[in-house]
């Protein structure tokens, strides 16, 4: 198997999702870190302005088998950014969390040196019940588990935010002006948060060794220990001179009114929805906290840099 090394044997990576909010930022770093890259992404995709020029383009999706064996051919690493997390079913999200990683992996076994594959997962794979969403991305571990002579890790990240994110930024903007809607009420919750920045650390620190990673599950965050309750969620987003917060409890009875008519009329439409009765079990769950920064950094060398506070000053102020 190919050990990515030092600048000077710098290889091709294939990089999936390089469209998205989290694979764009992965994209142009590994470009500015001197890497070849090569993206897999869909010529009808609505976000291929995103796509760095400097990158090879592989035309297809994760359904387009010989459009994967084009991607991975000659590959050292491959990221799997690529990844559904809109949707009212489970069938919704089995194409791309599922069988895509499926198609991914039988493309990088047919290799004669198969490369090391790095898998975005998400926390929410820890709860496979809670959603369908959360149950795609487990089934999608599942799959890679079934490989077990290819080199993979998979990270999973909690709540991911930072330039070129369109869900969490309404919310915390809405924080920083001093309201902090919660959703279920419960602000004793506990909820992991993570930089897209540092997020894309971590897969160049992951890129260093990947063989020191093989078959490692981390879920990585901000470190923040055990997370963010509302009350430090709201003074790490407004800054604790703004005064005093206003916390506006969103009953789940009203929060699965909304999905449930969102399901409805996705149903009617097509349009692939964020709010679903599964996202709101997701939302009011207890805890989503990452405890594996420690586990990935002993190997990796990589450490978290941009707490809540300046990341999302960064946001806002640039
Ligand atoms: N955002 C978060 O807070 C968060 C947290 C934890 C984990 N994650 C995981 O991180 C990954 C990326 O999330 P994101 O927020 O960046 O999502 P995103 O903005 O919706 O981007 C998804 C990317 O995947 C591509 N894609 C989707 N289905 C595909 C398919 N069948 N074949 C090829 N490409 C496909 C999209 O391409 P098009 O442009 O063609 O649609 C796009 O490039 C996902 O796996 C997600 O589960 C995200």
């Amino acid at each position: 198997m190919p050990e990515p090394t030092g600048t000077a044997a710098k290889g091709s990576i294939l990089l999936t999702g390089a469209t998205g909010f989290i694979g764009r930022r992965i994209q142009d770093r590994l470009i500015a870190e001197g890497w070849h890259l090569r993206v897999l992404a869909r010529s009808a995709s609505a976000r291929a302005e995103f796509l760095n020029p400097r990158a090879e383009q592989v035309d297809g999706s994760l359904a387009d088998a010989g459009a994967l064996a084009r991607g991975v051919a000659g590959s050292v690493a491959v990221i799997n950014c690529a990844g559904t997390v809109r949707g009212s079913s489970f069938e919704d999200f089995m194409p791309a969390n599922v069988t895509g990683v499926r198609g991914l992996c039988e493309a990088i076994e047919r290799q004669s040196a198969p490369p090391a594959l790095l898998h975005l997962s998400s926390l929410a794979a820890e709860a496979p019940e809670i959603s369908d969403y959360a149950r795609s991305k487990r089934e999608g571990e599942r799959v890679l588990a079934g490989f077990d002579t290819l080199n993979w890790t998979v990270l999973r990240p909690p709540a991911v935010y930072g330039p070129g994110d369109t869900e969490m930024r309404s919310a915390l903007a809405l924080a920083r002006r001093g309201l902090v809607p919660v959703p279920g009420g419960d602000r004793s919750q506990r909820l992991s948060m993570l930089h897209v920045d540092d997020l894309a650390g971590a897969v160049l620190a992951w890129l260093r060794s990947p063989s020191a990673h093989l078959h490692h599950v981390y879920a990585i965050d901000d470190g923040k220990s055990d997370g963010y309750d509302w009350s430090e969620f709201a003074a790490a987003v407004r800054g604790t001179e703004k005064g005093r917060p206003l916390f506006l409890p969103l009953p789940t009875t009203l929060l699965n009114s909304f999905a449930w008519l969102n399901e409805r009329i996705a149903g009617l439409t097509g349009r692939a929805i964020m709010l679903s009765r599964g996202k709101v079990r997701e939302l009011t769950r207890s805890r989503w906290v990452a405890t594996d920064n420690e586990a990935f950094g002993r190997i990796s060398g990589w450490t978290p840099e941009i707490r809540l506070a300046e990341g999302v000053s960064g946001l806002f102020e640039s």
